[in-house]
């Protein structure tokens, strides 16, 4: 698989120009995944987790770095990963325990990091560690880590759901020794910045897996439905099979445009990108889990069988829903990005009463004014 990304030259579209790749951006990045993941939502992850791994280097790297990993992640040489999640720090992911401590020149980093997707396949990680526990904004750094650095083993594979086909491990740091100008952006502390910027750029490249799987389960239920008889003819010509295959081609179709727009948005360099970011993650993953679903539905029996792959759509979906932010936290970011844009509606304030004025017509009854 990867030696047909490397020959059709799609390893690293995402990656600009002058650091050898495609020089395409998001949307080019979401396509590619998106086509993939019709076929197989395990591929789709291992290519785009290069794109999760390499964002921390694009947007925050010094330009010696860049000129040092990008073009090896362009060419397919290298893989790249992403190692941010730990046992207690999923969601919060500020909450890491790993340490970085910084001296002498160099970093030496020790703990451990939870689900690192491509972990051992990886030549590259991105990883984020605390080199200033008392600091509150700057506490965190990334320091790129190299296969093979003094100190730094790849631990347990999960045996997962689905995405089978990629490894998920855990990632081992002890004392694990680097030179200092492996520090992202070659500046302590900038590193939960960079990994909330990396996820705001990553985030549509799950929600464009989700589309992929939500269409290659729809195109599988399809061909399958016009092919099964009950009754004396093909349940696709069933009414109540008809309306659900319509609601699923609709609602695939919404999330892919949301997904565009958010990689559009992205590439055109809009300021805050984050909203749309988490709302075509959490609108294209949770479409994916009920069209996927609703494929092994229309499969009936032999859909929650092995013998057909649409039950490993719907496995494969699960995860879109849960790595790179919950869709919880999507939730949570999309609900901060309102509150914080509703701030600026000051116009609207002057016709808003607020509850503890009486100042509304049924207020002023009500108090008998
Ligand atoms: N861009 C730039 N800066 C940002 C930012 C963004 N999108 N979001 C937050 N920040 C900054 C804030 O401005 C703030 O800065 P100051 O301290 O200077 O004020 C700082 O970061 C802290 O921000 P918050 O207070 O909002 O942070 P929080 O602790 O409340 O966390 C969160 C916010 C959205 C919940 C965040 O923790 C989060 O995204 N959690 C989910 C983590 C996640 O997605 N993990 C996925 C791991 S990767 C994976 O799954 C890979 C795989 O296997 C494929």
């Amino acid at each position: 698989m990867r030696d047909r990304l490397v020959e059709h030259g799609l390893m690293g579209v995402w990656i600009p120009k002058e650091f050898g790749g495609g020089g395409g951006g998001v949307l080019d990045l979401c396509l590619v995944v998106e086509e993939i993941s019709r076929a197989c939502g395990g591929m789709g992850v291992m290519f785009a987790v290069n794109a999760l791994g390499s964002f921390p280097i694009i947007l925050g790297g010094t330009d010696a770095q860049k000129r040092k990993y990008l073009p090896e992640i362009a060419s397919g040489r290298k893989l790249i990963a992403f190692g941010l999640s730990e046992r207690g720090a999923g969601s919060d992911a500020g909450g890491l325990s790993t340490r970085a401590v910084v001296a002498d020149g160099h970093v030496t980093i020790d703990g451990d990091k939870k689900w690192t997707t491509n972990g051992g396949a990886a030549d590259i990680y991105s990883v984020f560690a605390v080199s200033d526990p008392e600091s509150r904004s700057r506490r965190i750094s990334g320091v790129i880590v190299e296969k093979g650095d003094p100190g730094f083993e790849i631990g347990r594979a999960e045996d997962k759901m689905g995405i089978r086909c990629v490894p998920v491990v855990e990632l081992h740091f002890r004392g694990c020794r680097v030179p200092a100008d492996r520090i992202l952006g070659g500046e302590r502390g900038l590193g939960f910045k960079h990994a909330m910027m990396t996820l705001d750029c990553a985030r549509p490249g799950v929600a464009a897996q989700a589309v992929g799987l939500a269409q290659g389960a729809l195109e599988y239920a399809l061909v399958y439905a016009q092919g099964r008889q009950q009754f004396g003819a093909p349940i696709s010509s069933f009414q109540m099979i008809q309306q659900m295959f319509a609601d699923m081609a609709t609602k695939v179709e919404a999330a892919r445009q949301l997904v565009y727009a958010a990689a559009r948005s992205i590439d055109a360099g809009a300021s805050n990108t984050s909203k749309l970011a988490a709302q075509a993650k959490l609108f294209a993953t949770d479409v994916a889990m009920e069209v996927t679903t609703n494929a092994v539905q229309i499969l009936g029996g032999y859909g929650y069988m092995r013998d057909y792959p649409v039950e490993k759509y719907m496995r494969d979906a699960k995860i879109t829903q849960i790595y790179e932010g919950t869709n919880q936290v999507q939730r949570l970011v999309v609900a901060r990005a309102l509150l914080k844009e509703t701030l600026a509606l000051d116009h609207l304030k002057a016709y808003m009463p607020l509850p503890d004025h009486p100042n509304t017509q049924r207020d002023r009854e009500r108090a008998g004014k």
